[in-house]
């Protein structure tokens, strides 16, 4: 399948994770991918080695973004790259703990990476896409944006202004032929969810708890939601504007 032949797509984060299996899958069905990492250069290089082995060009910008001028560095080499259709906000951080141990520090350090980069990144996203006739913006989000999880207040936060970020993108950018959603996770075993405590019994058994809570009888994987990115990312799906597409196998059904 070449769905996305002569697109270019730029996915946040992703160096590793479920970032790196959108910008595989990405590259797998015909696009060029910008790999934009923050702190783990080596995942990253491997990601565009891979990349570069399905065919396809990739480019890796080093890039915090949740510094303006870091971001602002990632649309220079984007524009060099060539320009834009599809930009996955998918780079997500988070001070992990309960909230009457909050700090302001991690509110701000949290919410930038998470939500403030997102409408950054496509206002900057906007116009490249424009002016090769349109794009997709793809933002992902968790299933703690909706529901209270431990330790998770400032990551369910961050996620909730991003879901409400993308059904405000979705309206102002449609007349610049821009379509916007967003894909919420279930739990997916990447380092992520070594950080929460939350994760450990799920990480110790993950068939036995995927047997036990998710109808679908099995875990969530980064390709999961890697193939429903890519379908947001298709004309079938040109239709569907400011959704949150939840890919959980069933979990939040019963919980
Ligand atoms: N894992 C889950 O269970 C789960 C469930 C639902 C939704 N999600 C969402 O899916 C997305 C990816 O999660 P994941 O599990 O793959 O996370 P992960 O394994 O922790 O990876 C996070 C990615 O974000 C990048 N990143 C972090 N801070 C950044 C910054 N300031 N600037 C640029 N990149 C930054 C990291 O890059 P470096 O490694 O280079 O620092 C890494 O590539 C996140 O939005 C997450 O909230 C995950």
């Amino acid at each position: 399948m070449s769905r996305f032949a002569g697109k270019i797509a730029l996915v946040t984060g992703s160096g590793r994770g479920i970032g790196r299996a959108i910008a595989l899958r990405f590259a797998r069905e015909g696009a060029d991918v910008i790999v934009n990492y923050f702190r783990n250069r080596e995942s990253a290089e491997e990601t565009a080695a891979a990349i570069s082995a399905l065919g396809r060009r990739a480019q890796l910008v080093k890039a915090n973004v949740a510094e303006e001028d870091e971001l602002e560095r990632l649309f220079e080499a984007t524009r060099a790259f060539g320009g834009l259709d599809i930009l996955v906000n998918n780079a997500a951080s988070g001070y992990n703990r309960p909230v009457l141990e909050q700090r302001v520090k991690g509110w701000d350090w949290t919410l930038n990476i998470n939500a403030r980069a997102a409408l950054f990144a496509s206002q900057r996203a906007a116009p490249l896409m424009q002016a090769r006739g349109g794009g997709v913006i793809v933002n992902i989000s968790s299933i703690g944006a909706q529901r209270v999880m431990p330790e998770y207040v400032l990551v369910g936060v961050s996620k909730a202004a991003l879901e409400s970020l993308t059904r405000y993108l979705a309206v102002e950018l449609a007349p610049l032929g821009i379509v916007v959603n967003a894909v919420s996770g279930g739990f997916v075993e990447t380092e992520a969810l070594k950080h929460f405590s939350m994760a450990q019994p799920i990480l110790a058994d993950s068939a036995a708890f995927a047997e036990r809570y998710i109808p679908a009888g099995r875990m969530v994987t980064p390709e999961d939601i890697a193939g429903v990115v890519a379908f947001l990312c298709t004309p079938d799906a040109s239709m569907i504007r400011g959704q949150v597409i939840v890919v959980d196998g069933g979990f939040t059904l019963r919980h």
